[in-house]
């Protein structure tokens, strides 16, 4: 065993003889930290790869497929996020900030999944608090496996010798390996444990679930390496005000990724929410201006939201622009194209948008709410609320047309809204019971809209 002292990028774990101010591989700046490791190189060199191949060489057409293989949780919101179910061997990473419900929707899960004898291992808390936790859940599976240990080492023979088909480990920032010699949570550490957890998946057919911290700035700790390792990465979002929370595939070896999960925390754990539309546009406020709905699409399915905009005269020198849940350029660039366009002026006033339910939308089909909002608030008009806009916005200030606009249409239907506006060139070939107008210019728009 040979010491030596190391630096490691805690951004993405490239490693250093020497500090370094910005890192070579993903370029972030201060991110290198010092740490001695103990590395067992003897051991490390003989990495076992066994569970990837058995060195010979085999035809694609002989490899059996497996298909039906995944095991529904019977929480339909995380199945869709999984792609479908759990699936044997998979290792699964699951980030969220402190308080979201990590823990919960995982206890909540390993209940549903009783047959396969889940294994719940906790290195955070203690049993105790898993059990007050527990308590509070409905039909909660009281013959949970649970183990209170933070030893890779000790977890990992314990899991090879139980027969459970699905392991959470809770979490793996707070586990550690004796072959290495840094905090808990570091990056070899979080890179350690999880690559024998993989290596346990890949041989046993065992599918395991990790819990991943956020760091400050919002992205998994240890991420980079971590998201190499595991088959599927998802994301608790949204606020921990809003008692709704917003699940999000990232990577996923087995599914789409643009799929999102909506729950909502209870005083009984996370109850699912299957039509999320109607819990956005819930505090839809009557006749004031500034306000817009629009349609968007996650994954394969479409949400109605609301778009905020506050446009006021500007009381120092420099306007403001904020932005909550909006890429902000995409904002600047519509404000753009309306002074040009529309010869409507914000240069003297504040302008702030907001997406109500702390949704982030990456959606160019919601140019035309952010811009019709944009004037509303600016002129003082509301818009009528029984109207959905659809569309995105080009810098000549034409409406220009966007995916799945039926999906779209059919929602704004089925949730009672009177009109939607969209695009010239969609093509529609379906029948709705909606009103539907069609615009190609921004200003033809704002017109029709006002
Ligand atoms: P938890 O699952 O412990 O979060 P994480 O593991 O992501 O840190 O969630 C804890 C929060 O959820 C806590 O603030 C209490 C709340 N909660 C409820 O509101 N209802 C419930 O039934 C449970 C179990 C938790
Ligand atoms: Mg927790």
């Amino acid at each position: 065993m040979k010491e030596r002292k190391i630096f490691i990028c805690k951004n993405c774990g490239a490693e250093s003889p020497r500090w370094l101010g910005k890192c070579p591989s993903c370029d972030a700046w201060n991110s290198f930290e010092e740490t001695t490791t103990k590395i067992v190189y003897a051991e490390k060199k003989q990495k076992d790869l066994s569970y990837i191949s058995n060195n010979s060489i085999v035809k694609l057409s002989d490899i059996s497929e497996n298909i039906d293989y995944c095991i529904k949780t019977k929480i339909g919101e995380l199945d869709r996020i999984l792609g479908g179910g759990i699936i044997p061997g998979s290792l699964v990473l699951i980030g969220g900030d402190p308080g979201i419900g990590k823990s919960t929707l995982l206890l909540q899960m390993c209940s549903n999944i009783s047959e396969l004898n889940p294994l719940y291992v906790t290195a955070e808390e203690s049993l105790q608090q898993i059990k007050y936790r527990s308590n509070r859940i409905k039909n909660v599976n009281t013959s949970l496996q649970l183990l209170a240990e933070t030893n890779v080492e000790t977890i990992n023979s314990i899991i090879l010798a139980n027969d459970a088909k699905v392991v959470v480990i809770d979490s793996i920032q707070a586990v550690s390996s004796d072959r290495i010699d840094a905090a808990p949570g570091s990056i070899s550490q979080v890179r350690e444990s999880a690559t024998l957890f993989m290596q346990t998946a890949k041989k046993t057919g065992k599918a395991f679930f990790l819990i991943g911290h956020i760091t400050k700035d919002g992205s998994l700790a240890g991420p980079k390496i971590l998201e190499h390792l595991v088959d599927t990465v998802i994301q608790f979002e949204g606020d921990k005000t809003y008692s709704y929370r917003i699940l999000r595939s990232q990577k996923n070896r087995f599914g789409s990724t643009n799929e999102i999960g909506v729950f909502e925390m209870s005083e009984a754990g996370l109850v699912e929410v299957p039509n999320p539309s109607e819990i956005f546009l819930a505090g839809h406020s009557d006749n004031e201006s500034g306000v817009a709905i629009v349609a968007t699409i996650e994954g394969s399915r479409t949400i109605m939201l609301e778009v905020q905009a506050l446009v006021t005269p500007t009381s120092y020198g420099m306007p403001q622009r904020s932005s909550n849940g909006f890429d902000m350029r995409r904002l600047q660039m519509i404000l753009a194209v309306l002074e040009k366009r529309l010869n409507v002026h914000f240069s003297q006033n504040d302008v702030f948008v907001n997406i109500a339910g702390g949704v982030y939308l990456n959606d160019s089909s919601c140019d035309l709410g952010i811009a019709a909002a944009l004037i509303s608030s600016l002129k003082d008009i509301p818009i009528n609320k029984k109207t959905v806009l659809v569309g995105e916005i080009g810098l000549t200030g034409e409406v220009r047309s966007v995916s799945s606009i039926e999906q779209r249409i059919n929602e704004s239907q089925k949730l009672g809204f009177e009109n939607i506006i969209v695009p010239k060139s969609s093509k529609i070939t379906k029948k709705f019971n909606i009103d539907i107008s069609k615009v190609d210019k921004i200003a033809n728009a704002i017109a029709t809209i006002f």
